[in-house]
């Protein structure tokens, strides 16, 4: 079923003005945005329309409570210059088990693509033709409700904005595990992507950088024995010829690269172990030699490598320019992402001109 999407398209586009070979990551936004409102019940007014300001109600509910969740995606450019989704309908589920977790309504799977492809397709010229770069794709939902009491909202709105980007960190990092601030614990959101999990990973970040730390890698709430991730990321750790990462338990954000390195990494016939990880064994592993590689992975990061990891008084030097899994992993994202590789697993999707009732 289409989806009536009302397109106001700006008059001129900027795209010229961008120097795509040095785009920091988080600051360029392309024309066009999309936004959809929730009121009584249902999704209405559905517009994608020039990138603009919005103008909030001081009392607006996102602002004093925190109902705001978001997503990370990744569009690349096919060799005929159309826009490459990858694994685009896994961030649809994420975001509404997000919506659910955060008492919010869910986006209808139609919205969210239908809008998210005329979006894209609209601003493709905007998707960097240079090696490493993408074009980032944020869809987020926050509450309206211009009102001060605690409760669920009633009213929200869901848009998408679209930025060029190059790498998230253009260098490995150096992780602190955290040993006094936690992220999540059992029974809390650590496992949707909500705003306020990111407000409170600053501050521990900040005390990390001031340690010369580029980012907290944490340990569970409970024990602080267990390792969960890194600060915008999942990770990995190559112990012997094993490749672990800690399985997600409801405190662990369910990461989508996460998810797509497992699926390479068990078809390429790795031995992979998900389960509970301590901080001790890795240290441990570490000392002994055992531990080849650190790396974490995300949407923006997608494979960033750990040169260093400290713990205590405890501190392990890795050279990531002996990685080998990190960088074949990165390879073969990227070049599912961009269709250099074969897409075996059924992950990319093509906006071409030619979907069903998709004149832009
Ligand atoms: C992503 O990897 O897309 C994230 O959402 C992490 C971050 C940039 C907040």
């Amino acid at each position: 079923m289409a989806l009536d999407i009302r397109i106001e398209k700006i008059a001129k586009s900027r795209v010229d003005e961008i120097d795509f070979h040095n785009i920091p990551f988080g600051k360029v936004f392309t024309d066009h945005m999309l936004e959809a409102d929730y009121v009584d019940g249902k999704w209405t007014n559905v517009v994608i329309r020039p990138f603009a300001n919005l103008s909030i109600h001081p009392g607006n509910a996102a602002l004093h409570y925190g109902q705001s969740i978001f997503e990370g995606m990744k569009a690349n450019r096919s060799a005929d210059g159309n826009p490459l989704l990858f694994r685009a309908h896994k961030h649809v589920d994420r975001i509404n088990a997000s919506a659910r977790r955060m008492c919010m309504p869910e986006v209808p799977e139609e919205l969210f693509m239908e809008g998210l492809k005329k979006l894209v397709y609209l601003d493709k010229n905007w998707i960097p033709d240079v090696a490493g770069c993408s074009l980032y794709i944020r869809p987020f939902l926050f509450a309206t409700d211009e009102f001060l009491g605690v409760r669920a909202s009633e009213t929200y709105k869901f848009m998408i904005l679209l930025l060029p980007v190059g790498a998230y960190y253009s260098a490995p990092v150096k992780l602190k595990a955290e040993e006094k601030y936690v992220r999540a614990v059992q029974g809390g959101v650590g496992e949707a992507k909500t705003s306020g999990n990111y407000a409170a990973s600053l501050l521990p970040a900040q005390e990390a950088k001031a340690q010369g730390y580029d980012q907290v890698m944490w340990l569970d709430g409970k024990e602080f024995k267990y390792i969960q991730e890194v600060g915008t990321m999942n990770i990995f750790f190559v112990v012997g010829n094993k490749i672990l990462t800690p399985e997600t338990d409801g405190a662990i954000l369910k990461g989508i690269t996460r998810d797509s390195i497992l699926h390479i990494l068990k078809d390429k016939g790795y031995d992979v172990e998900t389960r509970p990880i301590t901080i001790e064994e890795i240290m441990q592993a570490g000392k002994t030699g055992e531990l080849k590689e650190v790396f974490g992975a995300g949407t923006a990061a997608v494979i960033a490598y750990v040169s260093e990891l400290k713990y205590k008084n405890d501190i392990i030097n890795l050279d990531a320019k002996q990685f080998q899994i990190a960088p074949m992993l990165y390879d073969t994202i990227q070049g599912l992402k961009t269709q250099t590789l074969p897409d075996k697993f059924g992950w990319v999707e093509e906006v071409t001109a030619d979907e069903p009732n998709f004149a832009v």
